[in-house]
């Protein structure tokens, strides 16, 4: 069967193009509904997007895989632990950052925990160098981490 959005999403996005000049303009927003009701991108999605957006499959996919808050054909857990790898946080504790996940969760990048909860990713710099080290979790920020208050986070939502 192929990718479909539910009624209420396909409402959401056509409502979405009233704000956009054309329809391909509304590519990211239009990723956030399938990813939202998805937990990924599916990859049979790409084609319905592009006869939405009125553009190319090639085209939403070149959009979404340069972005990496979206996943692509596998979701991630409840909970996206981002770990920034760029100069400033490796400079600053990144590895032990990685280290404190792994011991914690038993996990390693791109892997996800058992109960589906936990993922570990790497990512690129996310423009908060001057709290380095950092991570992600979801859409939250945690700035200046120790493996301490890292494993602190975790401990909370675990
Ligand atoms: S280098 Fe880590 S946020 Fe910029």
């Amino acid at each position: 069967m192929s990718f479909e959005l539910s009624y209420k999403n396909y409402e959401k996005l056509q409502k979405l193009f009233l704000r956009y000049p054309k329809k391909s303009a509304a590519t990211l927003p239009a990723l956030w509904i399938v990813q939202e009701q998805e937990g990924c991108i599916p990859m049979d999605a790409f084609e319905y997007l592009a006869k939405e957006l009125e553009t190319t499959p090639m085209e939403v996919y070149k959009t979404a895989t340069f972005y990496t808050m979206f996943h692509i054909a596998k979701p991630v857990g409840k909970y996206h632990i981002q770990v920034c790898k760029t100069l400033s946080c490796m400079l600053n504790g990144r590895d032990e950052l990685i280290k404190t996940v792994e011991k914690t969760l038993g996990i390693k990048p791109n892997e996800t925990t058992k109960d589906g909860k936990f993922t570990l990713s790497l990512v690129e710099c996310m423009g908060a160098c001057g709290g380095a080290p950092m991570a992600c979790m979801n859409e939250t920020y945690y700035e200046n981490l120790t493996p301490q208050t890292l494993e602190k986070i975790i401990k909370e939502l675990q």
